[in-house]
């Protein structure tokens, strides 16, 4: 098969604060195996991302500090973009959405789609202050949802269930400033006009077929009500309104979620930007034989299953009015949104209405970033909720990591290394060798296919049981019974175990990046086998601000999707454990901190 180009595009943190395990169980780890997968499998990825810094999420952060809004923004950005760094997430490019690039990309498709008709100006009730007269920003309405009930739903969006709102959505709106009934005024503002897209939405998702059921079928129960959604909001922070009368109003901007979709088509700019190719992003947006595929939690499907397929089309013309492509030309559609559900941590433990979080930064200052992978990959919510326990985590930690695949590792070539010094060649094969390697390579194909369908959790555990496979085959052939009689055979069932560990440290590597590479060095290769993300320091490319970027480059990387033959006479030295046992008292201790948290 000829290589494909794939956009694996990543859902944008919010930087409103520092990211939870939750959060990155929906958009980062998944992403990242997916991406880690393709470029094994040869082909061209391009995977974006940044932190989403507009919106009432940060105004509301930077009023509870009494700073501005920016200054919220840079600091988490930095945090979130260490973080990621440390999970070892592989983005071609992870930047923000306050860079001038970003405010220019999203000016462009506002503009593209007013052009065409998609958007249009309409005269709604803002809220203002009856004391001061003053408008009142979205954020500082309150009332109850009229979806869920939940009594402090924001004027743009409920955080107990996930809608959006418009602030004369809610019931009882209040004032969070001093509690009095805002009165609502005419104030204009632009719409998307949804409706205008039911057909062509329709007929996109009929061809969807491979997406996660429940994923599929939510985003087509979207289609039943389909509403003009606000574009620009009563609000002082985000991409301002690009036309005369409102470009240079204080009051008005474009809505969150609107610039923050176009996020993944202005990080692919600024990524080809910054490689000095400036159309490069068109391969990833333009090509016919390109996907692109969306990774997230479920609370974010509406806007990527609905809201920035109708950006699109009605960029592209491709609407009930029609019309003709904006400037860029037509761009693609997403092939496939790949939602998770929710994580919660220590559900059952903590059940309050005020859930317990961990925070990345703190679980990675105390366990390895591949301990985290792992249970996200094996037991986290790909089709459902589930939960973070910490025993659960110890166990998986320790059962499958340690006692598994940590286990075939080191005793295969800490037996090699003592007996041996170096990979030995092996002799005649029988029916268990041949049986064990074509198990090992075998399944590549199979793996391979789940990671393409984003069948991870699949994925993951057939991958473990072809290491648990392994295992039983090394306690059934016991090489360290035939130091004395039988060295040849010795010999021949250890370079069979061997190249099994090479088979299934490339079969982990999309999971587990880093150990793959401590695994590949332990098996006597120096470079580098699985590429590792990168901060860069940069400055924008029109405003020069300095900011910090994830990158790398995952081109020279040695991992491929298949099986490799080790090579004899390669040197074995004793190996150190790969994976960390993790103690009973991990457990207590991590709840007594989550207890003393809340
Ligand atoms: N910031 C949102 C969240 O954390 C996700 C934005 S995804 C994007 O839920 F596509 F809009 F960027
Ligand atoms: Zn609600």
């Amino acid at each position: 098969m000829s290589p494909r180009s794939i956009l694996t595009a990543v859902a944008w943190p919010y930087a409103n604060g520092p990211r939870h395990i939750g959060h990155v169980s929906g958009f980062g780890v998944p992403s990242d195996v997916f991406s880690r997968y393709h470029r094994m499998a040869g082909n061209r990825v391009l995977m974006v991302s940044g932190t989403d810094e507009h919106g009432t999420p940060i105004t509301v952060a930077a009023d509870a500090e009494g700073v501005h809004p920016r200054e919220i923004a840079d600091r988490n950005n930095r945090i979130i973009v260490d973080d990621l760094v440390a999970l070892g997430l592989s983005y071609d490019l992870f930047t923000r959405t306050s860079t001038v690039n970003h405010h220019e990309v999203s000016q462009e498709i506002f503009l593209g789609l007013l052009k065409n008709g998609y958007v249009f100006p309409k005269t709604t009730l803002g809220a203002i202050s009856p004391s001061t007269g003053r408008t009142l920003p979205d954020r500082y309405i309150e009332g109850t949802c009229p979806i869920c009930g939940y009594d402090s739903a924001r004027g743009d969006q409920c955080d107990n269930c996930g809608n959006q709102l418009d602030p004369t959505d809610l019931i009882n709106p209040r004032s969070k400033i001093n509690g009095e009934t805002p009165i609502f005024v005419e104030s204009e503002h632009y719409f998307l006009d949804l409706p205008a897209f039911a057909d062509a939405l329709g007929d996109w998702l009929a061809t969807r077929k491979s997406w996660r059921p429940n994923v599929l079928n939510f985003s087509r129960n979207l289609l039943h009500d389909l509403k003009p959604r606000g574009y620009t909001r009563d609000i002082d922070w985000g991409v301002r309104v690009p036309l005369d009368g409102w470009r240079d109003r204080d009051d008005k901007r474009i809505y969150v979620w609107f610039d923050a979709v176009v996020g993944y088509l202005s990080a692919s700019i600024e990524w080809a930007r910054r490689r000095g190719e400036p159309d490069a992003w068109r391969e990833f947006w333009q090509g016919p034989d390109t996907d692109a595929y969306y990774f997230m939690g479920k609370d974010n499907i509406v806007f990527h299953a609905q809201i920035w397929p109708a950006q699109l089309l009605g960029y592209n013309g491709q609407g009930a009015k029609g019309g003709t492509p904006g400037s860029y030309g037509a761009l693609n559609l997403p092939n496939e949104v790949v939602s998770s559900e929710f994580l919660t941590q220590e559900g059952k433990k903590f059940s309050s209405s005020r859930s317990v979080v961990i925070h990345v930064r703190d679980f990675l200052s105390r366990y390895d970033p591949d301990a985290l992978r792992y249970f996200i990959a094996v037991a986290g919510p790909e089709t459902q909720d589930t939960d973070f326990t910490w025993a659960e985590f110890r166990r998986r930690n320790n059962d499958e990591l340690v006692a598994g695949w940590g286990n075939l590792v080191n005793r295969s070539i800490s037996l090699t290394a003592r007996n041996f010094g170096a990979i030995p060649a092996a002799g005649e094969l029988t029916a268990a060798d041949r049986g064990l390697l074509e198990s090992t390579s075998g399944a590549f194909a199979r793996i391979g296919d789940l990671l393409v369908r984003s069948r991870q959790k699949a994925a993951a555990t057939e991958s473990m049981r072809v290491v648990a496979e392994a295992n039983k085959y090394l306690s059934d052939e016991a090489p360290w019974k035939l130091r004395e009689t039988d060295r040849e055979r010795m010999a021949t069932v250890l370079h069979v175990a061997l190249q099994a560990v090479d088979d299934c440290k490339a079969l982990l590597t999309p999971f587990l990046p880093h150990s793959a590479q401590t695994v590949h060095e332990l098996l006597g290769g120096r470079e580098t086998w699985s590429a590792a993300p990168q901060i860069e320091e940069v400055k924008d490319l029109d405003d020069g601000s300095p900011y910090p970027i994830i990158t790398g480059d995952y081109t020279k990387q040695l991992a491929t999707w298949n099986s490799t033959p080790i090579t004899p006479g390669t040197p074995l030295a004793a190996p150190t454990p790969v994976f960390k046992k993790l103690d009973d008292s991990i457990v207590d201790e991590e709840l007594a901190r989550l207890a003393a948290d809340r």
